[in-house]
């Protein structure tokens, strides 16, 4: 496979699929948005799979909404789980390759180290059963095939955690992160170029594919910060507990991946989480040189009562103080958890 091969790459215009589709620039590529492909309808994925005639599908689209996924069960294993069946259904019909992106929500998160490949999945939410779902939908349909988990995507496509720092960081707030959710942060470049490279070759199967290394989203936060010129002290931990009314859906505590079905093919691990976010804010000056007119950052740490920015685990920036989704922490229940409408 290679030169003059076509890809049809499914959740182009996520932060994955940009990605993907630069690392097969030199392909024929055929990028796919929800719009001009919902893989949730079976008619629609064989008449434009057919009309592109791809040699490989690479499957980056899903519904990522963790929370909405809780309250839109059906359209979360429509998108998720339906969809990935639709494709491998579609790559039997072609004789076409095909990858499928899943995700380290797939598992409980207690385990206490980095879970690989042979670990047992244990989903806590919607949005992780229906990533298992998929996943078991592509491996029993087209069982030649790649299936890769990857975790905690960092692009300079927005929106995605860092950008959302990033953005917060031009203000003078304190930053709000949770602090006791761990996972392997990895940019999403990076990721696409092992996926281009798992596509050629031929060894099939179950991969995890994300940045080496782990720590917590407050821990990432203030890489993010440290390493962009900015006041890493604004980061301020919270627990999952205190974000729980914004943020439903459950998560787990510690889901980082060990690629270990990836370095004993004896391939070189992916770069370190931290050489991930140097890489994206290499990018970002790229795409955005500096400029002196920009403000500069923690231009006023001296206040006493700095405002508080609360910044999710997935993508929102949220005011603590006054935005109307996200009402201002309360005590937690003696149950452990606060009673707050949806
Ligand atoms: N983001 C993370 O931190 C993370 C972590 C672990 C795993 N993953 C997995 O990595 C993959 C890529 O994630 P991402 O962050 O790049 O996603 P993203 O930025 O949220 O983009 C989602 C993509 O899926 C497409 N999509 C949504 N519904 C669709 C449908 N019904 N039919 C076809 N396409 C649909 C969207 O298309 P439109 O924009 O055109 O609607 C978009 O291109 C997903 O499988 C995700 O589960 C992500």
């Amino acid at each position: 496979m290679g030169y003059g091969m076509r890809v049809a790459i499914v959740g182009a215009t996520g932060q994955l699929g940009h990605s993907l589709c630069s690392a097969f620039a030199d392909w024929d590529v055929t990028p796919l948005g929800s719009a001009d492909c919902d893989v949730a309808d079976y008619e629609t994925v064989m008449s434009t799979m057919y009309a592109c005639g791809p040699d490989l599908i690479v499957n980056a689209g899903a519904m990522t909404a963790v929370d909405a996924c809780e309250s839109e069960i059906d359209r979360a294993f429509a998108v998720n789980a339906i969809g990935p069946r639709n494709l491998a259904l579609a790559a039997n019909a072609l004789g076409a390759d095909l990858v499928h992106v899943s995700s380290d929500y797939v598992f409980e998160g207690t385990a206490g180290r980095p879970y690989d490949e042979w670990d047992e999945p244990w989903p806590l939410g919607v949005y992780g059963r229906s990533k298992l779902g998929g996943e078991r939908e592509v491996q029993t349909i087209r069982p030649a095939s790649y299936v890769v988990r990857t975790a905690v995507l960092i692009s300079t496509q927005a929106p995605n955690f860092a950008l959302s720092i990033l953005r917060a960081a031009d203000g003078d707030s304190k930053l709000q992160v949770v602090s006791d959710q761990v996972g392997s942060p990895t940019y999403a470049p990076h990721a696409a170029a092992a996926i281009r490279r798992l596509a050629v070759s031929g060894r099939y199967g179950l991969y995890h594919v994300a940045g080496t290394g782990s720590c917590s989203r407050a821990d990432l936060a203030r890489e993010l910060l440290g390493a962009a010129g900015h006041d890493a002290s604004r980061v301020e931990d919270v627990t999952t507990e205190l974000m729980v009314a914004a943020y439903p859906a459950p998560r787990p505590a510690n889901s980082a991946l060990d690629c270990r079905a990836w370095r004993l093919h004896g391939w070189e691990p992916l770069p370190t989480w931290q050489e991930g976010v140097r890489d994206l804010l290499a990018d970002l000056a790229r795409q955005q040189p500096v400029t002196p007119e920009q403000p500069l950052p923690n231009a006023d740490t001296a206040r006493a009562e700095p405002p508080r920015v609360r910044v999710s685990e997935d993508l929102d920036v949220t005011d603590g103080s006054d935005a109307p989704d996200a009402p201002p922490p309360r005590a937690a229940s003696p149950a452990g958890r606060e009673q707050e409408p949806r």
